[in-house]
């Protein structure tokens, strides 16, 4: 459970928790990180999954609207509600209904998942988009990562997993878990939320079971645009330099202002490589 230093090709230095096991960990509470599979579920528990920086953030907030039934919802920082982040008595003084959120891989999941069979929101990014996003959301809390590199460098990081692991490893069994499990599974893809964000509010209100009218999923839709979020929940997660650290563009495709061609080329061949035995197709082009 000991800090590391994880070093880029420059020589710069990411500091992150090893757990027992060998994953690298946020500098989290060790005894959380390690205690997430003995946690204790509730039925009526929501669960978001998501790597990180994939829209965890903006999934909790629709969540919470639709299980309240109103966007006039307590402005909560959704890292409150994250399962490897606070203790277990803690999660279970918050009122009800809980909107969880973990970003850890299915087999390190609580094992209560199997038995309570809560109802489970995935979704997945762009990889491309993600890693940009992980970048500067390392980067503004430099202090926290102790990291000052370049995008370049931090690329490769992320491509091994510096943080929470290998993305690659978390969609392919989470491709699996979609495909094979009995869990109640709702899969769902940030650039899909961009397009037609008032059609996703509706599926997940649906498979919520919520019966919610399109009054509210049009009123939850609006709420939930990037500028309203930003503004509303923007001060919560801190502010570096004056920018929210967990809302900072909400676009698709800004990998292509970070992206080298060359980068873009090796990008796409790990991506060939990694991902040859999966079927997973994104809503756009990588
Ligand atoms: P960017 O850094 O690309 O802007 P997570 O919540 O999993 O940490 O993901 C954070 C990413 O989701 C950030 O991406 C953030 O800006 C984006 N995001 C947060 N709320 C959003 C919203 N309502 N609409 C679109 N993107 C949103």
């Amino acid at each position: 459970m000991a800090l590391v230093k994880i070093p880029d090709s420059s020589g710069n230095t990411v500091v992150v928790r090893k757990l027992k096991d060998g994953r690298l960990m946020p500098k989290f509470d060790p005894e959380v990180l390690e205690n997430v599979k003995s946690l204790k579920l509730r039925e009526d528990d929501v669960i978001i999954l998501a790597y990180p920086k994939s829209g965890t953030h903006w999934l909790f907030e629709i969540a919470q609207m639709l299980k309240l039934g109103t966007t006039d919802v307590p402005v909560v920082s959704k890292s409150d509600f994250m399962i490897e982040y606070v203790k277990q008595d803690i999660l279970d003084a918050k009122p009800l209904p809980r909107i969880l959120n973990t970003h850890y891989r299915f087999h390190d999941l609580p094992t209560d998942i199997h038995t309570k069979k809560p109802k489970i929101l995935y979704i997945r990014r762009n990889p491309k988009d993600a890693s940009v996003s992980f970048y500067n959301h390392t980067i503004k809390l430099s202090k926290y990562y102790e990291y000052s590199g370049q995008f370049s460098d931090y690329l490769r990081l992320w491509v091994e997993g510096v943080d929470y692991g290998s993305w690659f490893d978390y969609v392919k069994e989470y491709e699996e878990v979609c495909q094979n499990s009995d869990l109640d599974i709702l899969s769902l893809e940030y650039e899909q939320l961009k397009k037609d964000l008032i059609n996703e509010v509706r599926k997940i209100s649906d498979f919520l079971e919520l019966e919610r009218n399109e009054e509210l999923i049009k009123d939850i839709s609006e709420r939930c645009t990037f500028s309203s979020m930003h503004s509303r929940k923007g001060h919560l997660t801190g502010l570096a330099d004056g920018q929210s650290i967990m809302y900072r563009k909400g676009d698709v495709g800004d990998w292509k202002n970070w992206f080298t061609v060359a980068e873009n080329e090796w990008f796409d061949e790990v991506y060939k490589e990694k991902m040859k035995d999966s079927n997973l197709k994104f809503v756009y082009e990588l």
